[in-house]
């Protein structure tokens, strides 16, 4: 097998899951990685294991260029068993090594697999000599999980982050230079509207520290897909303004409906948007993927949300995306609500309620039709439409 180096030393040792489609509800298309990592110094330390299907596929690729049972160090980035679920079966076979994680980290292998793991915790700055390398960890809680933990690997200059700046892609590329760009960045927005948008605000704590530490930075190497080593500050800086909030003047429409007044809704709604030149993305829910729509949100400047009344509620599927998009806290979008109903209404009250719960800029009043909308009505929505183009036109703050 084709052995694949980072740096002198450094080897990528992890697995590709070509066939994921359903990665905890996100939806994986284009499967994805898990990525370990092998630094062999005078000690020997692996960084973070793979999904547990993979822990032959990892301990081959280790014994590849190492003898499994020699390894010194496993440094345990992150306890989500997508990076863990192998370590109970590296480490029946590395009978000598340690494993390396957070304080949180131990807390979450140990309840995982149990309490005779040899961990030892460290903090951020500390730092693991191998040999001529070092490795220095920097805390990263909440990025995505309490115990998180990125691994810097000084001279040779690569972070290993963990999660953060990962993608969820299967391919037999490695490197950012070796892969079409535009879908690189599909997939790493993708990624970070499902995972790390509701931790914006640290992400952008955790990006200012370590550019405080003034570390150079040759090579970011994530737990999922490609490795950034053409550009890696070019990620650095897209994941900045992702969390600042950075906007484009766009609409997402996203609707479902039940007998078709909706859908009406929503076409009239779409037409007033984009007769002011306004760009719209335009979703049925129950034809559509919730995490799709969740990276069309990130970098819009309006969401138009619209549902049938069904037993006096918002229609199921609305109720569930508003679930996990109010659970993402998407910054600095404006709101706007629609619906149709049959007798007594309450599709839109409800989601303006639950919007204004999450702490929503929320437009109001939001539009309402009984029964089918009428030549009248529907010259009411587009209305509505270009009302909503205005805001989106004008700058926000
Ligand atoms: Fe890729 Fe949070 O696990």
């Amino acid at each position: 097998m084709v052995k694949i180096e980072l740096a002198d030393g450094v080897y990528w040792v992890g697995a590709v899951d070509w066939n994921v489609r359903d990665f905890h509800g996100y939806e994986t298309r284009r499967g994805t990685t898990y990525n370990a990592y092998l630094i062999k110094d005078e000690k020997t330390a692996l960084v973070d294991t793979v999904k547990y299907p993979f822990s032959e596929e990892l301990a081959k690729k280790i014994g590849e260029i190492t003898n499994v049972e020699k390894l010194d160090y496993i440094i345990a980035n992150h306890v989500e068993t997508d990076h863990s679920s192998a370590l109970p079966y590296i480490i029946k076979h590395a009978k000598n090594a340690t494993i390396i994680a957070s304080q949180r980290g131990k807390e979450g292998l140990t309840k995982h697999y149990g309490e005779n793991l040899p961990i030892k915790t460290v903090k951020t700055g500390d730092e693991l000599k191998l040999g001529k390398k070092t490795l220095r960890f920097i805390e990263a809680p909440m990025l995505h999980w309490p115990d998180s933990m990125f691994t810097y690997v000084v001279e040779d200059a690569i972070l290993m982050p963990n999660d953060a700046f990962g993608q969820h892609l299967a391919s037999s590329q490695r490197f950012d230079d070796e892969i079409d760009q535009p879908l690189l960045m599909e997939e790493a927005a993708k990624y970070y509207a499902n995972i790390l948008m509701p931790f914006a605000s640290l992400a952008i704590r955790k990006i200012q520290e370590i550019t405080e530490m003034h570390i150079p930075l040759k090579m970011i190497a994530p737990s999922h897909g490609i490795i950034w080593r053409s550009e890696p500050n070019k990620i650095v800086k897209v994941y900045m303004d992702w969390s600042e909030g950075v906007q484009k003047k766009k609409a997402v429409i996203v609707y479902d409906t039940m007998w078709g007044s909706t859908d009406k809704m929503a076409r009239a709604i779409a037409e007033g948007i984009i007769s002011q030149g306004i760009e719209v993305k335009f979703f049925k829910l129950r034809d559509s993927d919730v995490t799709d729509i969740a990276t069309e949100i990130l970098e819009t400047r309006a969401v138009v949300l619209g549902s049938p009344t069904l037993n006096n509620s918002m229609f199921p599927s609305i109720s569930a995306f508003l679930t996990y998009i109010t659970g993402l806290k998407p910054k600095g979008k404006l709101w706007a609500f629609f619906g149709s109903y049959g007798w007594g209404g309450g599709a839109a009250r409800q989601m303006v309620e639950t919007a204004k719960k999450a702490g929503f800029d929320v437009y109001e009043p939001a539009l309402e039709v009984k029964y089918v909308p009428t030549k009248e009505e529907l010259e009411k929505c587009f209305a509505f439409g270009k009302e909503i183009a205005g805001k989106i036109a004008k700058p926000s703050n």
